[in-house]
């Protein structure tokens, strides 16, 4: 007995040491996860930095050198910084190739229709790179070795951070970069040995409010801000205020104003920072693009208070460099910010701060004089609301700049209820890489939503006004309406010359159907069967679906649809029965085969599309497969119909829940593959 209770007891000692061996390894993980820690932070002098810009094209040979000899700088600062460059433009690519891997352009972001970059979308896909710090700065924005420094300083903070700074306007910039990116030259080609003479030669302003912003953070555990950032077109500062904002209001970060402690500069050139403002116009319209940066102000209704909210930056805590050294101050009292986090007898690896107070009268104190001239800069005063949600884009100054080279566009026809399922369709048609698309807008709310998503769309004034509330679905009222509202529109198109690919956005694209589509030839018409019998005739009465069609610009098909326009104005029926009645005839009389029916009277053709290829809703029950993308796939469908389901809900959680879903709702962002 005894011997068996050694035996047993020794027995359960190796169990509980085995036990305790096997939860060890988490503790020595913290541990070495801290000596790693402590090592990064004696590593602190070489941060990975990654920096962030929007450039514009390379085509214009002055803001092509601005922006190369930014880059240049950013370059020279450390071997350790990357750069990253947010565009879709050829000439950013060609430019990017001259640096290897230490510039890469990133087009896997959303644009608007004109081009121009979200900031919600930059930011997002900055969060996802592994840097030490992230830097976000104007491509023009020129950065001295003072600005590593300070973020060298920065990164030893014991708190996440914030840093932000305005960027000095110059007018003049007599220096050149060397080759190196190391050396500035005087225009006579003399090595300028301190940086204070490039400085001093200019007149500098800055001003946090007005000025172009640099932004830059730390990688740590805590966020920027706490809400989500809205849809702001990159370009103008309102952003950058906002993001400020939010990070003094969510109080996560540390937020500090480094302004003073960097020499950083950009290039002021009036004529030029309108560039995104004018992009793709040619026209008339140009003078009324303003929309690009008045979509600030839309968001500001859109976001209300959360926008309106003042800023005031005189709060802010500064960063100054005095004797070589770095000191936070308030400036507001001038003396030391005690700047209210835990952690901050820690920050800055407590520096002596009492004497520097004592010492107030020294020359640091000169630096000061100009921050208290940055008083509140309210964005109350600078947006001017209303202004413009006009209808700054008509459809006839769409077509020409969206069309593509056949003079086709597609067109997809939204109210307000169907906003997430329109963002849906237009970001799988932007991954398609197909751009000639435009919407037709049912009314304010989705006109307002689109234009701040950067769709090219437009307002249908002769919309009926009552068509968007939320069960406008296949057999009510509503829905009859709102598909007459898509017939005219298609006619209207047709006779400004455009042939026009009808999509519902609740059809989605696997692949581009244009080629196939237009190899049909004139006089005929492709469109959708809704015949979900396997077998048999797919053009049998009224199996004709009027939401996904191909129609041309020409006489008969022109002719054709003017009848159906008639039709349904006359009819107490949807618009698709007055398809199918006016082209193939009541009960089919027009047939011709299986697949085609010919109006007699225009010669218009109506070829109905092989259900394999385009299948409506119903067909072979594909909705309800478990892996819908790829039984589609398998059988070479173009696209798939959302439809023969009855209620807005259920569409679209069983396009969510499909995987065919291509949009993010909460942060009205395409789904990207780096997300
Ligand atoms: C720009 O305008 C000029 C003259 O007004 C015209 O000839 C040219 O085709 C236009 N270009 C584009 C891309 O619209
Ligand atoms: C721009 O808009 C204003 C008012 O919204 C209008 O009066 C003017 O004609 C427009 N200009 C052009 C060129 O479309
Ligand atoms: C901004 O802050 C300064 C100093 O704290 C204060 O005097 C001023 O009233 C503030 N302005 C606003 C609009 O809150
Ligand atoms: C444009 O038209 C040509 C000739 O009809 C055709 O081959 C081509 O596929 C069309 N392109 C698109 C995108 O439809
Ligand atoms: C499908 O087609 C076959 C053969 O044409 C026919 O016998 C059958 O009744 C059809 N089914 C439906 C549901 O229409
Ligand atoms: C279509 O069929 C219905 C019933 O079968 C009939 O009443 C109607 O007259 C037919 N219409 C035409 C134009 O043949
Ligand atoms: C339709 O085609 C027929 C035969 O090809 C022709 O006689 C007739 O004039 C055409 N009608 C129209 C309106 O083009």
């Amino acid at each position: 007995m005894r011997l068996w209770s050694i035996w047993l007891s020794g027995f359960a000692l190796i169990c509980l040491s085995f036990y305790s061996t096997q939860r060890l390894p988490p503790l020595i993980d913290q541990i070495t996860k801290q000596t790693q820690t402590q090592k990064a932070v004696r590593d602190l002098g070489n941060p990975r930095i990654t920096i962030f810009s929007a450039p514009f094209p390379f085509t214009g040979s002055e803001v092509a050198d601005r922006q190369s000899l930014a880059v240049r700088s950013w370059l020279g600062l450390s071997p350790q910084v990357q750069v990253v460059l947010f565009s879709k433009h050829p000439s950013v690519f060609s430019f990017a190739e001259a640096f290897g891997s230490l510039v890469s352009v990133e087009p896997d972001i959303d644009f608007t229709f004109l081009g121009t970059p979200f900031f919600h979308s930059m930011m997002a896909r900055s969060y996802s790179f592994k840097s030490d710090i992230s830097v976000l700065v104007h491509p023009e924005a020129v950065l001295f070795p003072d600005f590593l420094s300070t973020l060298n300083y920065a990164h030893e903070l014991d708190h996440d951070w914030l840093l932000v700074a305005s960027l000095r306007n110059v007018c003049h910039f007599p220096f050149h970069l060397d080759e190196d990116g190391k050396h500035w030259r005087r225009e006579d080609g003399k090595l300028i040995r301190s940086r204070k003479e490039i400085i001093h030669s200019q007149r500098l302003e800055q001003n946090l409010c007005d000025g172009k912003k640099l932004l830059a953070w730390n990688n740590g555990d805590l966020p920027l801000h706490s809400v989500v950032l809205p849809p702001f077109l990159y370009g103008r500062g309102v952003h950058d205020n906002w993001i400020i904002n939010e990070a003094l209001s969510s109080a996560f970060r540390f937020v500090f104003d480094a302004s003073f402690a960097i020499s950083s500069f950009h290039l002021n050139d009036e004529e030029h920072k309108s560039y995104w403002d004018l992009r793709g116009s040619n026209d008339s319209t140009s003078e009324n693009r303003s929309w690009e940066y008045d979509g600030n102000s839309i968001l500001g209704m859109e976001y209300g208070s959360l926008f309106y909210k003042k800023s005031n930056y005189s709060d802010l805590v500064k960063l100054l460099k005095c004797d070589g050294q770095y000191t936070f101050v308030d400036t507001t009292e001038s003396v030391f910010h005690p700047l209210g986090y835990d952690t901050a007898p820690s920050l800055g690896k407590g520096r002596i701060l009492r004497s520097w107070r004592k010492s107030k009268r020294s020359a640091c104190l000169d630096a000061l004089k100009p921050v208290n001239r940055i008083s509140d800069c309210s964005l109350m005063d600078r947006i001017k609301p209303s202004e413009s949600l006009e209808f700054q884009f008509s459809l006839e100054s769409l077509l020409p700049l969206i069309a593509d080279k056949n003079k086709t566009i597609v067109l997809a026809v939204a109210g307000y209820s169907y906003k997430d399922m329109l963002m849906s369709w237009v970001c799988r048609l932007r991954r398609l890489k197909i751009t000639n698309f435009i919407v037709s807008t049912l009314d304010d709310e989705i006109y307002k939503f689109s234009i701040l998503q950067g769709l090219p769309a437009f307002r249908d004034v002769l919309a009926p006004s009552d068509i968007s509330f939320n069960e406008c679905h296949f057999g009510t009222k509503c829905f009859q309406r709102v598909t007459k509202v898509k017939s005219r529109m298609v006619l209207k198109i047709l006779k400004l010359g455009y042939n026009v690919l009808l999509s519902d956005v609740d059809v989605y694209w696997f692949k581009n159907p244009l080629p196939s589509l237009s190899s049909f030839g004139p006089a005929v018409l492709p469109a959708q069967s809704d015949e979900y019998n396997e077998t048999g005739p797919i053009n049998i009465p009224r199996r004709l679906n009027s939401g996904f069609y191909f129609a041309r610009s020409d006489g008969q098909t022109i002719a054709a649809m003017e009848k159906v326009v008639k039709h349904a104005a006359n009819s107490g029926l949807s618009e698709q029965p007055s398809f199918y009645d006016t082209l193939c005839g009541e009960n089919g009389s027009n047939r011709v085969g299986d697949n085609r029916c010919v109006e007699p009277e225009t010669n218009l053709t109506v070829h109905f599309l092989d259900r394999n290829h385009f299948p409506n809703g119903a067909y072979q029950g594909l909705w309800q497969r478990k892996k819908v993308r790829s039984a589609c796939k398998k059988k070479g469908c173009f696209v798939i119909h959302n439809n023969w389901i009855s209620g807005r809900q259920k569409k679209l959680e069983r396009q969510v829940s499909s995987g065919l879903w291509e949009y993010e709702m909460s942060t009205r962002m395409c789904i990207q593959s780096w997300r």
